[in-house]
């Protein structure tokens, strides 16, 4: 008989909810998946994709992610076409597409949502974005990539650059790297900077971690600089003049880098990093993006069929 893992039937809704050996099977499954076409083991499945907003990267990795696994795709990605818009609540709706398939990945809006629809179904639900809250599947390509570009994951210098106080990205993979002894710089404006409950949550983990108003503060020390959109949909007042500091306009900006620095960025872009940047050494953004594909099949894998 097959051994079930941790993952066999699992919703993920975030990455405090995931112990060090989790995230380390994910990242092992998924380094064999990119070395190796994976099999056709999910045929007769169906993952449901519910996108209450936009996405490019996470709704269509996770559907080729499942076809190429063999399984079927239904979903939404446009939540007016939807009963949302006569009312219906999101409990209602996840109930009953529940009823529809093996898995339902869902972004939303609202700051946990994801956990409120795992009350309402029996299904796992994978949690692609909730609110500023947390996006813990991309910390999952996150960390796969940053081990495959350094070599490793522990004994590192990050540093996380832009808009950290709505950035889930940026508060999902900032408590992962709680588990790696991986020191942390945060680099943003005041009106930006980390919420304080991620701040207490480091704090208590004993991660090493500082302050900063500008990338040349901290460039010269860094493995990883994680640069992130400021995400003007999710507040209302002005920008500061200060996020010049929080840009790579062009090439010299990285001049005093590490060697081995790369730049990475979950994208969407928009002015943080010019595109002269991109035929740099540095650049390693589009392998992130990629590599979600053989992280979410890998997820995709252990949720709904097992095995170690
Ligand atoms: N990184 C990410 O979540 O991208 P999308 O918004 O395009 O899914």
């Amino acid at each position: 008989m097959a051994v079930k893992s941790s993952f066999h039937n699992r919703s993920i809704i975030s990455i405090a909810d995931m112990t060090k050996d989790d995230l380390l099977l994910v990242i092992k499954r998924a380094e064999e998946i990119k070395k190796k076409k994976p099999r056709h083991d999910l045929e007769g499945l169906v993952l449901a994709t519910c996108f209450y907003e936009p996405s490019t990267r996470t709704r269509l990795s996770f559907e080729s992610a499942m076809l190429r696994l063999g399984g079927d795709v239904i979903g939404f990605s446009d939540a007016q076409s939807t009963s949302a818009k006569k009312g219906e609540s999101l409990h209602d709706s996840m109930r009953v597409i529940g009823q529809y398939a093996d898995v339902i990945v869902l972004r939303h809006p609202m700051d946990g949502a994801a956990r409120c629809a795992c009350e309402a179904t029996s299904t796992p639900v994978i949690n692609a974005g909730d609110g500023s809250n947390q996006h813990p599947t991309q910390t999952l390509l996150d960390l796969f990539t940053i081990k495959e570009c350094q070599g490793k994951l522990t004994r590192l210098h990050i540093a996380f650059v832009g808009d950290l106080k709505h950035g889930r990205t940026v508060h999902s993979l900032a408590l992962a790297c709680a588990l790696f002894d991986i020191r942390l710089f945060f680099v943003s404006t005041n009106q930006l900077s980390l919420p304080d409950d991620i701040c207490h949550a480091l704090r208590k983990k004993g991660v090493k971690f500082s302050f900063h108003q500008s990338i040349e503060e901290v460039l010269g020390k860094v493995d990883i600089l994680y640069m992130t959109r400021i995400q003007k949909e999710r507040f209302d007042s002005d920008l500061s003049s200060d996020e010049n500091a929080l840009m790579l306009s062009n090439p010299s900006a990285l001049s005093k880098a590490k060697k081995n620095l790369k730049v990475l960025h979950p994208l969407p872009r928009l002015k943080e990093i010019d595109v002269s940047i991109d035929t740099t050494p540095y650049a390693y953004y589009f392998e992130q993006a990629e590599n979600g594909l053989y992280v979410r099949q890998a997820l995709l894998s252990l949720i709904l069929k097992g095995g170690k």
